[in-house]
């Protein structure tokens, strides 16, 4: 036998281009967004490629992991430029009620980019789904995000401590941070309960950046860390922050990814209305904290008060 047993039968060119052909449509049908009645951008990149030997593991408690060049600069300098023209101060969810709230402890500006905006955002929501094995679905709109001199996210958990922000998709599984500038000095991502590992520190990183382990932002790379264990429960060390920046500016994309569809809007379709007249009293007294099943709902079943608790 002469040929080997990888190179499978020799075709005829004119079968061969054939072939080439009906794979070339695929790279314009819309992936399964659109179809879903999801997506408004439609990708017209091919199925997205990621690369396993870019990406290497930085700490097991907790789990996270650095993809180094996961952006090209043309999909960096896109989502800042989308970005750029609505920037607000972010806010933080409040711990008891969940309502956004600004704080002191997160000090940037920031923009939603709405969920397959545009192809290129399409795109990289393609290959975050890709890298971390979880589905589009299950991922928020993402955030972008710009820190000035002195501008810092303290240390803080991204699964929720309030039951209103989980009923649509449950806790955020996963982050996917996206760097998109270098900082000449802090702004680190730090993770200060993270097992330490033996290697020599980093001199150059700032001393906010000192306990635990942190990451450098380097313009297109990306950072997934884990909030939950792997049996769901809430992982206490992943307790992460953005050290300030000490010199330039930090522009970075968030990916939170939920443990379910961030899509389906849980009972969206009903009227938006309270079932009970006392409500609204119930609402001012914290029951839809104390009591979420019946004010909030479940998944499976709306509650009786939702708009008093401000789900719909
Ligand atoms: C909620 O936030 C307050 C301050 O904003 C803090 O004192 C308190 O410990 C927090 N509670 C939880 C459960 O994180
Ligand atoms: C919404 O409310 C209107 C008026 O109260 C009612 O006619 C309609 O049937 C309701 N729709 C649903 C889906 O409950
Ligand atoms: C509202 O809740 C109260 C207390 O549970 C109950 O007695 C009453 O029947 C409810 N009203 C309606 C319209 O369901």
């Amino acid at each position: 036998m002469e040929s080997s047993p990888w190179a499978g039968p020799r075709r005829p060119t004119v079968v061969r281009l054939l072939l080439l052909l009906q794979l070339f449509p695929a790279l314009f049908v819309d992936r399964g967004g659109a179809a879903a009645g999801v997506d408004k951008g439609t990708s017209v990149y091919p199925a997205a490629v990621v690369y396993p030997h870019h990406s290497r593991q930085i700490s097991w408690k907790p789990r996270v992991f650095l993809y180094q060049h996961f952006l090209s600069d043309d999909e960096v300098n896109h989502l800042i430029s989308l970005a750029r023209a609505e920037l607000k101060r972010s806010a933080v969810a409040d711990n008891m009620s969940g309502k956004s709230t600004l704080s002191d402890v997160r000090t940037s500006s920031g923009a939603f980019l709405r969920k397959g905006q545009d192809p290129i955002v399409a795109g990289i929501e393609d290959k975050i789904a890709a890298w971390t094995f979880l589905p589009k679905e299950n991922g928020e709109d993402m955030q972008v995000l710009r820190y000035k001199h002195g501008e810092k996210y303290e240390p803080h958990y991204d699964y929720f401590t309030d039951n209103v922000n989980t009923v649509r998709g449950g806790h955020r599984y996963a982050t996917v941070l996206l760097y998109l500038t270098d900082v000449a000095a802090g702004g680190e991502t730090v993770f200060p309960l993270a097992e330490e590992v033996d290697d020599a520190k980093d001199e150059t990183l700032s001393e906010c950046a000192q306990k635990g382990i942190a990451v450098k932002p380097r313009k297109g790379d990306a950072l997934l860390f884990f909030n939950l264990n792997p049996d769901s429960t809430t992982d206490s060390v992943s307790l992460h922050g953005g050290c300030p920046v000490i010199k330039g500016e930090k522009w970075s994309a968030t990916k939170w990814i939920r443990v379910a569809s961030f899509d389906k809007v849980p009972h969206a379709q009903g009227n938006c209305t309270d079932e009970n007249e006392s409500c609204a009293k119930w609402a001012a007294l914290g029951e839809c904290l104390k009591n979420p099943d019946y004010m909030v709902g479940t998944t499976a079943l709306p509650g009786y008060c939702r708009k008093s608790c401000n789900v719909c």
